[in-house]
């Protein structure tokens, strides 16, 4: 199965799930990286990787409706069906949902609902909880809002400093997003050949 990531920093979650997909435990193709920021170090690694990248600049389109039509294009010449985010820091519009509906999934550095947006390691860090971890979660119009897949969670013991919750959270992230990966690719596939 074809699939695409959108990144927009540094791509840890990208490197996993390729290094996942070259080990032959992730059933999948990554036909496309989509990228906001053409400097972020994600196109780096994704050219190391051998993963075409499409990046662009959103400000050089008139709206975003104008980007996600360009980003659904690349998308369907691709084969994608697909898109697991990973790091991409923009709200996905009407477009690309309409185009994927039910199938846009995102990763999240906290157990949804709580603490959704930006810097949610740092957001439950400073709210002193002692449990906190990752979700993974089908992707509606809202923010870290749609249906829960998958969570798994990162106990924060005190003396833990706000660096070593974000290496915990990396680290379950890293074989999370795959495992979640091959689980949906695999359900899909199964409905296909039924
Ligand atoms: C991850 O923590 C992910 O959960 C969040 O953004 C971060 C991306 O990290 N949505 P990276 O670019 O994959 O290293």
């Amino acid at each position: 199965t074809k699939i695409a990531l959108f990144a927009s920093g540094s791509g840890s979650n990208v490197q996993a799930i390729a290094e996942a997909v070259a080990a032959g435990s992730v059933p999948a193709e990554i036909a496309l990286l989509v990228c906001d920021k053409p400097d972020a170090y994600v196109m780096k690694r994704a050219e190391a990787l051998g993963i075409p990248a499409f990046s662009f600049q959103p400000k050089q389109y008139e709206s975003k409706q104008a980007f996600e039509a360009e980003i659904v294009e690349q998308l369907q010449t691709s084969g994608v069906e697909f898109i697991f985010l990973a790091g991409y820091m923009r709200l996905i519009g009407p477009v690309l949902l309409a185009a994927y509906r039910n199938r846009i999934v995102n990763i999240h550095p906290s157990l949804l609902p709580a603490f959704p947006g930006k810097d949610a390691i740092g957001q439950a860090f400073d709210a002193g909880v002692k449990v906190s971890g990752v979700t993974v979660h089908f992707v509606d119009e809202g923010m870290d809002t749609g249906p829960i897949i998958d969570q798994e969670c990162v106990r924060i013991d005190s003396g833990m400093t706000r660096d070593d919750v974000q290496k915990a959270i990396q680290k379950i992230e890293h074989s999370l997003y795959p495992n979640v990966i091959t689980k949906l690719l695999t359900e899909h596939r199964e409905e296909q050949t039924r």
